[in-house]
């Protein structure tokens, strides 16, 4: 931690965070693209060590912390279950005391989020979520900011006026991403359509949601979709889900986001999917290929978040 900034912070769910602290997120990741994209060197992490432990695979949240911790000037240890004495039964409290001895910031991605929640209670260094079973915060924070950026501050709009009082369609699964997003709603003032089949829905009290008219539950996903800003799915089957597979292919069949769908969404709406995404499940190829589209813009975006979000957690404010 840098010398007076003694207020350490984890980020275990979205509602860790402020819609003011969410503010100053937004407005930092876009600084950050910016320099990246102009290749300005901004490396205020020289020195800093960030550890990322993951017991569930990745590609997306792997090469984006590593990358942006690298670009920030510091460095990062990777560790799996597998490697690690995490496979061989060291409990979660002892992992987390040893870790955070030696580096600045953990990112962890594992099942319950209990497990990460003993991790932090047990750190003595900032701990960020990166997928739980129950959420999945670094992805919306990326999700929004990449909202803003194509439909906010055209007219002066700040980041969170662009936000508030949209209509955003959750088309699947009742997941770590849909609790997620519901809490986001919750924070920032939009509405969450969702349709789930039955079986899948998405429960409030996970969320832990102050404001339960941030959720409106549809049946019908055509009826969740009309005139949205935005239409965003996942993955039918998420990972620890795999045995229940077939039976979610077939509760699942009319619940893929395509064409007809997404005509009902308001003309400009977007389309995001956290990816790793199926086509012809729960997205068509025309949609996720499409024009309305934004997810690869969606996926770097993770970086760019990101690393506003470590530059926050071990720096503080800036300025
Ligand atoms: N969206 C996402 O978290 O992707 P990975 O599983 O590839 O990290
Ligand atoms: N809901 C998916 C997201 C993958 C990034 C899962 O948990 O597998």
């Amino acid at each position: 931690m840098k010398p007076g900034h003694s207020l350490m912070k984890h980020y275990l769910q979205f509602k860790d965070f402020r819609a003011e602290e969410y503010a100053y997120l937004f407005e930092r990741s876009a600084i950050i693209k910016k320099r990246f994209k102009n290749y300005e060197r901004y490396t205020p992490l020289v020195d800093r060590t960030l550890a990322m432990i993951f017991e569930k695979a990745s590609t997306r949240t792997r090469v984006s912390f590593e990358a942006g911790m690298y670009q920030m000037g510091g460095s990062v240890v990777h560790l799996t279950t597998g490697d690690s004495q995490l496979g061989r039964s060291e409990p979660i409290e002892d992992s987390a005391r040893v870790i955070s001895r030696m580096v600045d910031v953990v990112m962890f991605r594992t099942f319950e989020q209990t497990k990460i929640e003993r991790f932090a209670a047990h750190s003595r260094v900032p701990v960020i979520n990166g997928l739980t079973n129950e959420f999945h915060p670094c992805q919306i924070l990326a999700d929004l900011f990449t909202f803003i950026e194509h439909r906010g501050a055209r007219d002066g709009q700040d980041a969170l006026e662009c936000l508030r009082g949209k209509t955003v369609a959750w088309v699947g699964d009742g997941n770590n991403m849909a609790n997620t997003w519901l809490q986001a709603a919750d924070i920032l003032g939009f509405t969450l359509h969702v349709s789930t089949p039955s079986g899948f829905e998405v429960d409030p009290a996970v969320a832990g949601v102050s404001n339960p008219a941030c959720q409106k539950v549809f049946k019908s996903p055509f009826a969740a979709c009309e005139g949205v800003d935005l239409v965003t799915t996942d993955v039918w089957t998420s990972m620890g889900y795999e045995a229940e597979n077939e039976k979610r292919i077939k509760a699942f069949a009319d619940w893929c986001v395509d064409a007809q769908m997404m005509s009902l969404a308001r003309k400009d709406a977007l389309f995001m999917h956290c990816l790793p995404a199926h086509r012809g499940e729960e997205v068509s190829a025309e949609v996720i290929d499409g024009p309305q589209s934004v997810v690869w813009d969606e996926a770097e975006n993770r970086m760019h978040v990101q690393k506003a979000l470590m530059e926050y957690l071990l720096l503080g404010r800036i300025g």
